[in-house]
């Protein structure tokens, strides 16, 4: 910050011109240095902002008038653009989008992970824009002074419900009925001790899991029976903790296939699936032609889940072992293995994130000539230490943040030998500021 600075007031407004986007899909301007993250506003435009926060680093605002439009800027398709927290970038043009995830990757790799990929950037993996997602949590909240239930997602930057009354990124399934869910969740007697509705969804089928804090009467049952008919859903309703999960009426399967790999995966309602199934399809397909697994291959599959990326990879290599923290996601992948008659698939529960010993990860006596590494947002910084052991020449690192795969990703290169080879990002979650990206690292 220079000196001209003078600290504005909340409410007071400014124009400036807008030179980048945030993570989170944010116009960054400076003014007198400072940085702003102002909502709303592109790159390449300049807008006329009204300060919200006033911090210490950096100031916030929002939007108030576009002086001068991007080019890529678009007309958001959802009513409730916005105010829902759930998409932040439908007023950008889809292929602009991915560019600026790319873009926030890059930068990462360089200002956080001090890297470059040596033969450069794959180009972004895309699917369908709407419609895609086949898995969320939508809150649901009887606001007393309104007298009315919301189901939705959160608001931006708060705890409210958004009062969505349909949703343009969810699978149509559920998306396109949110107000009936609404009506029908209105209408029970318990609808004031039901916090959430998760939605999973696989090739076909949909389950709806209600979480409920009151047993629900006959009469609620029969409503919820009723709107699971009439909408080809099914109903679960979760009365505590993850486990405690159970079908309103019957048992549903959910699963979707890899039909190029003649595979098929199932999964229950409450477990880590890739929201965006024919984007994960164009995944796995960069994956096998990153790895290309032949048949003297043995590879280890880190934080597996249900075997996503295991049994394509078991279907043309020799070993495959794939690790997961979640019990019953590994018992899905072993189950998966088995019904795909794959019986090179090893699978072993070990807490990634805990100290490894030869009793809580035996697999790390082994050596591989290839490693996938997925993990969650946290990264996989404690792990590090223990891959060069391993022995494996290519490490795919698959991720959702730019941030800590680029924290990861110099300590690969600068400490451990490896050198990163080449990067994408795919768009797992369009509309969305979520960046998800592949990185592979080589070592001589
Ligand atoms: C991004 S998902 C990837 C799953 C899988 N590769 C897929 O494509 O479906 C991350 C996985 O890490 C698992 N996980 C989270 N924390 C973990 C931990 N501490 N140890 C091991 N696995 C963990 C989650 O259960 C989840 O399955």
């Amino acid at each position: 910050m220079n000196k001209a600075y003078h600290k504005p007031l909340r409410g007071q407004s400014a124009e400036v011109f807008i030179e980048s986007l945030t993570q989170d899909g944010r116009g960054v301007a400076h003014i007198d240095g400072k940085a702003i993250f102002i909502h709303g506003a592109l790159p390449g435009e300049t807008v006329r902002f009204t300060y919200n926060k006033i911090q210490k680093r950096f100031d916030e605002g929002t939007v108030q008038e576009i002086l001068t439009a991007a080019p890529k800027r678009v007309l958001p398709k959802c009513p409730h653009f916005g105010i829902c927290g759930g998409c932040s970038l439908q007023h950008l043009e889809t292929t602009a989008q991915i560019q600026a995830k790319e873009q926030i990757l890059r930068d990462a790799l360089v200002h956080i992970g001090k890297v470059q990929p040596q033969s450069g950037y794959l180009p972004p993996l895309v699917a369908k824009h709407w419609g895609y997602r086949r898995k969320a949590r939508l809150g649901v909240r009887y606001v007393e002074r309104k007298g009315q239930l919301l189901v939705g997602f959160r608001e931006r930057g708060s705890s409210f419900i958004t009062n969505m009354q349909s949703c343009q990124v969810l699978h149509p399934k559920l998306g396109m009925h949110i107000i009936a869910l609404r009506e029908t969740l209105a209408s029970l007697s318990i609808c004031k001790q039901i916090p959430q509705v998760e939605m999973a969804m696989g090739d076909t089928s949909c389950i709806l899991v209600i979480r409920v804090l009151a047993a629900p009467s006959t009469a609620d049952r029969l409503k919820l029976s009723q709107f699971a008919y009439i909408h080809d859903m099914h109903i679960y309703l979760q009365t505590g903790g993850p486990q405690q999960v159970e079908p309103l009426d019957k048992t549903a399967h959910l699963g979707y296939s890899i039909p190029e790999l003649g595979l098929s995966l199932e999964f229950e309602p409450l477990d880590f699936t890739q929201v965006h199934l024919e984007l994960n399809q164009l995944l796995i397909t960069r994956v096998l032609e990153l790895l290309n697994p032949q048949n003297n291959s043995h590879i280890l599959d880190l934080f597996c889940g249900i075997g996503n990326f295991t049994l394509p990879l078991a279907t043309c290599s020799n070993r495959v072992v794939g690790v997961e923290g979640d019990a019953g996601l590994v018992a899905r992948a072993k189950n998966n293995a088995v019904t795909n008659g794959l019986n090179n698939c090893e699978f072993f529960t070990t807490d990634l994130y805990k100290e490894l010993d030869l009793t809580t990860a035996p697999w790390l006596q082994q050596t591989f000539s290839q490693i996938v590494l997925d993990p969650p947002r946290s990264g996989a910084l404690q792990l590090l230490p223990h891959l060069p052991k391993l022995n494996a020449q290519q490490l795919l690192y698959i991720s959702c943040l730019p941030a800590t795969l680029a924290r990861d990703a110099e300590i690969l290169v600068h400490e451990l030998g490896y050198t990163l080879d080449v990067a994408g990002v795919m768009d797992m979650f369009p509309h969305t500021a979520h960046v998800e990206s592949i990185a592979l690292f080589t070592r001589n």
